[in-house]
């Protein structure tokens, strides 16, 4: 079963849970911007009187912030939503939101689909939430906040975050591209940039509040400034960000191949707090399958991307995004994906298999794949890329990398973590002198496909 986000709140401990206080929790599927979203939608809850739980029982409000990417996240959530029925019969005023893309895709027919929802609430709707708790508490009657454009501007509101040390910062919203196989653009709208002073200022009170490092969110951040001449460019923000001396390191998400240029890679090389790490997802390794992705480049663009990247910046890693199975793609057209990423030698790809979005272009292409297929083909990709993987993190062996200290891993309290500017997961014996959100400098040991384990040095 998935598991409830994270909120860095106290958490009331059971003997001091009052009946009085209305708590909540939240579940989120899907992207970085959504997990945001589900920040910005807790912080508003928070703002209003409830309080944080980790319990399902205990939670008088629950959201499930949602995912419609691809079909395997719509089916995970729609088996979270259907195990919450049980808890509305055994508690009637217990309010279920659903937020997110599949709530502003499929709008009123969740409603249909699952009558114990009490709010729908969409992508562009998430600053709306204590008026929508409002108006269900006055009518008592399920509220539909499906917009079907956003407002240039939403408002700022109150936000709770997930962790201490590195925080998520929206720099654009939607996205214009109409990726052929992709949703996105139908659920969250056209590209809208917000304004620079804004995320400048954010970012200054988040170091002030402790926060260390800053990650940049958009869906296409390259794109920042193009749908209006105010604030620059995505470089010029770059060169803003690395300006506040509040924080220590800066991150982005997500790159688009053919929107990076030359200004950028030169703004990172010359900063102080850009993290040389580069994720371009590249989503196939084929020129046929990318123009019928309509990606907008060709492999020898890339190629020379990379290359100026690595000239420029010998030790940036490069991860990518890789869809196997787009309709059309033949074992020969995949092949050449293959070569591809043998011949690019990715620090680490995040691979899917092709699903089909209805409304999308690609849904109604020839050739679907047949998901045998499709499976055998990711089974091979990643058994290329983990065997690079290895080979790239054992070149860490023995060697020191800094990272900051995050908190302790996931599966053990005695081991910390911490990651590179590289984005290289570190784990390590912890050893007691460590103290979250510092440097911290580790010596590799052992090499993994995912990460890399080391002991503290002095
Ligand atoms: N099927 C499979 N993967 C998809 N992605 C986006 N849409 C689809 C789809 N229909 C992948 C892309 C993108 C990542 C976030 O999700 O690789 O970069
Ligand atoms: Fe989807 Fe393409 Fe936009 Fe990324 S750039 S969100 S893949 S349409």
């Amino acid at each position: 079963m998935s598991k409830p986000d994270q909120y860095n709140v106290e958490i009331p401990s059971n003997e001091v849970k009052d009946s009085n206080i209305k708590y909540f929790t939240t579940y989120t599927y899907g992207c970085q911007m959504n997990h945001h979203d589900s920040e910005r939608l807790a912080g508003q809850l928070k703002s209003i009187g409830y309080e944080y739980t980790e319990s399902l029982e205990d939670a008088s409000f629950i959201l499930i912030n949602t995912c419609c990417v691809r079909e395997s996240a719509e089916k995970k959530i729609y088996g979270k939503i259907g195990e919450l029925k049980n808890l509305k019969v055994s508690n009637p005023n217990l309010i279920i939101a659903i937020a997110g893309c599949m709530a502003q895709k499929d709008k009123e027919k969740l409603f249909k689909k699952a009558p114990h929802i009490d709010l729908i609430i969409g992508t562009h709707n998430v600053h709306q939430l204590v008026e929508i708790v409002k108006e269900f508490e006055e009518s008592k009657d399920r509220v539909l906040a499906v917009w079907d454009q956003a407002e240039r501007l939403a408002p700022d509101v109150p936000t709770i975050r997930r962790g201490k040390i590195s925080a998520w910062v929206p720099i654009m919203y939607g996205c214009n591209n109409f990726c052929t196989y992709c949703i996105v653009p139908y659920v969250r709208g056209r590209e809208r940039s917000r304004p620079l002073h804004d995320i400048i200022e954010e970012i200054y009170q988040l170091g002030l509040d402790g926060f260390k490092e800053i990650t940049l969110l958009g869906q296409n951040v390259n794109s920042y400034g193009n749908d209006t001449k105010e604030y620059g460019d995505f470089a010029d923000l770059l060169k803003a960000v690395d300006q506040v001396e509040t924080i220590e390191r800066v991150r982005y998400m997500t790159s688009h191949p053919r929107d990076i240029n030359d200004k950028v890679i030169d703004t990172i090389l010359n900063s102080k707090k850009i993290c040389d790490h580069f994720h371009l997802p590249v989503q196939s390794g084929s020129d046929t399958i990318l123009k019928m992705m309509n990606r907008g480049y060709t492999t020898d663009y890339y190629r020379e991307l990379v290359r100026k990247i690595r000239k420029a910046i010998p030790h940036a890693s490069l991860t990518t995004d890789i869809i196997v199975g787009f309709p059309g793609e033949t074992d020969e057209l995949f092949q050449e994906t293959l070569e591809f990423l043998k011949e690019i030698r990715f620090d680490a790809s995040y691979t899917f298999l092709y699903s089909k979005r209805s409304g999308t272009p690609a849904a109604t292409m020839a050739d679907q794949v047949p998901l045998v297929v499709k499976k055998e083909r990711l089974q091979k990709l990643m058994d290329v890329q983990n065997d690079i993987s290895l080979e790239i993190n054992q070149q860490f062996t023995d060697t020191v990398v800094t990272v900051i200290v995050e908190g302790p891993s996931q599966r053990d309290e005695n081991r910390l973590m911490g990651r590179t500017t590289t984005n290289k997961i570190v784990l390590w014996d912890k050893q007691g002198t460590e103290e979250v959100g510092q440097l911290a400098n580790i010596k590799i040991t052992t090499a993994q496909t995912w990460i890399l384990k080391g002991k503290l040095i002095d």
